[in-house]
């Protein structure tokens, strides 16, 4: 089997391809960065796409920050969307996984499950789920709208708490709302389960974190007391105090779907640290 794994250079879509040769040894995969080409030069997608094949493609490469979204709405659009859909297309007899975000939910609700209304708040939402309609165009491919991930990310500065530890080094402190709930998942967890369903090549809509509700207080708190003493202070708050941007206050979700799939039970956030005492978070 051969695949295709876009935005290898990013956080996610670098563990996904690094952990093939665990999870997927017998594949030929390709990580793909802007040094193979741009997503955006649809000629050069085409032309590689019909050199190589791929069985599959894991399409991880996006504008994927909220702030540069808003910063440059036209080129999010074109990336998440009008890219998403140029690949769906030219792999519409193949199987090709989406990673869509829970962002695409208000938060108003928690506990989400794939039946759940989408109502994004900001644009970044609006381009992923537009990305999402462009790929649910061909019932073969999957959605995944993926929790908030954590871990190494290649350049060490694009996870939460990659951020969160380097402004506690420098003695900033570190604001966390205790009313913002997520169900975080390490990158590692969600490559592997991203591989297994590579394998079993089951198309649809799944919501895919991990198996416990944390607030954002009890995320950063954790990760804090494991450290070293750092210069910088964590502070409870609460996103009533907050004056920017919409922030969805309940991103929880049930696994029930993805999980019947898997041959692991998706860790939850303490039980992962717990059981990884020796990884960068
Ligand atoms: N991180 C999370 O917590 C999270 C949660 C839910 C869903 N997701 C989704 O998961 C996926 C991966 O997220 P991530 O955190 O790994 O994002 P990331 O670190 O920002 O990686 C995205 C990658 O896409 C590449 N890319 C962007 N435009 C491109 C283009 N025109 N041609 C080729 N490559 C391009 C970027 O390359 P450059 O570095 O060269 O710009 C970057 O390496 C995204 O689709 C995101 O929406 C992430």
């Amino acid at each position: 089997m051969k695949a295709w794994v876009t935005g290898a250079a990013g956080m996610i879509g670098s563990e996904i391809a690094s952990s093939a040769s665990k999870w997927a040894p017998d594949w030929e995969v390709r990580g793909l960065t802007r040094r193979d080409f741009s997503l955006l030069d649809f000629d050069a997608v085409t032309a590689a796409f019909k050199g190589d094949s791929p069985d599959v493609i894991v399409h991880c490469a996006a504008i994927s920050r909220p702030v540069d979204c808003e910063r440059d709405p036209h080129l999010a659009r074109k990336t998440n969307v009008v890219a998403t859909r140029h690949l769906a297309h030219l792999a519409s007899d193949r199987f090709l996984i989406y990673l869509s975000t829970d962002l695409v939910y208000d938060g108003r609700k928690g506990d989400y499950i794939e039946e759940d209304p989408a109502n994004p708040l900001h644009l970044y939402g609006e381009t992923k789920l537009a990305g999402e309609d462009a790929v649910r165009q061909h019932q073969n491919h999957a959605v995944l709208r993926t929790a908030l991930n954590f871990g190494a990310s290649p350049r060490g500065n694009a996870s939460f708490n990659e951020q969160m530890h380097s402004a506690l080094a420098q003695g900033k402190n570190f604001q966390l709302f205790t009313d913002e709930y997520r169900c975080p998942i390490s990158t590692t967890e969600t490559a592997r389960a991203i591989w297994e369903l590579a394998k079993l090549q089951v198309g649809g809509l799944f919501l895919l974190g991990g198996s416990e509700k944390v607030s954002r207080w009890d995320i950063g708190k954790a990760l804090y007391d494991r450290w070293s003493p750092l210069p910088g202070k964590i502070e409870p708050a609460s996103i009533a105090s907050y004056d920017g941007p919409p922030r969805p206050p309940d991103l929880s979700m049930k696994l029930n779907k993805i999980q019947a799939l898997l041959s692991f039970d998706l860790p939850g956030f303490h039980e992962w640290i717990n059981s990884n005492p020796d990884a960068v978070v």
